[in-house]
């Protein structure tokens, strides 16, 4: 081909790829609209919760709406756990995914763009939360028939109703008292 027409060639291609989208490829759709929207948790208070959750290396950490991944980052990074980062927002699995690369923790991560209402969670070994009163409620259930006995739940602000917390421990963050809530699984 000649030079010129070869330059005719890839300008025509360049703008008919960036009007379809070839130049970047866009996250794929939402499966639905979440539940709650993204509010990250503070560090200290994340600190507080993998304390609170004891967790540990041979962990296995879900965070159930884990919007940039930070709490399962965090574990993988300080500890060494391994961890699932479930999102129904395809953005936020996209924002985990990235963090936990630059992190140098991707290897210990998987990463779900699923509902927390429907994902598997039985490997689990330790369940983070930050969602509402009402999703916590809809999801109790799940925890209970679905995580082994001795499987640790810890949520930032919202509690289980009448499923008291074994223990609740206040982190002062943001000029606020911040509730955080640990539950264990009972034997069946
Ligand atoms: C308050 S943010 C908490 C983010 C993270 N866990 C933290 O503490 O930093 C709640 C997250 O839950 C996600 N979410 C809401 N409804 C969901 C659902 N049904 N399934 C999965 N993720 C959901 C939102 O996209 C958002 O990223």
């Amino acid at each position: 081909m000649k030079p010129a027409r070869a330059i005719l060639f890839a300008l025509i291609a360049a703008v008919w790829s960036a009007g379809h989208g070839w130049a970047q490829q866009p996250a794929p759709p939402a499966l639905r609209a979440p539940d709650v929207r993204f509010e990250p948790t503070a560090t200290d208070v994340v600190q507080a919760m993998l304390r609170l959750g004891k967790v540990g290396g041979r962990d296995v950490v879900y965070d159930l709406g884990c919007g940039d991944g930070r709490i399962v980052i965090s574990a993988a990074r300080r500890f060494g756990a391994r961890g699932v980062c479930v999102d129904i927002d395809p953005q936020r699995i996209e924002e985990s995914r990235e963090n936990a690369r630059k992190a140098g923790v991707i290897d210990r991560i998987q990463f779900r763009n699923e509902d927390l209402l429907a994902t598997d969670i039985g490997d689990a070994t330790v369940v983070m939360l930050f969602l509402s009163p009402g999703l916590n409620l809809r999801l109790r259930a799940r925890l209970l028939r679905e995580l082994r006995p001795g499987t640790r739940v810890v949520s930032h602000w919202h509690d289980m109703d009448d499923w008291k917390p074994q223990e609740t421990v206040r982190v002062r963050s943001d000029g606020r008292e911040r509730p955080i809530y640990l539950w264990t699984i009972p034997a069946r």
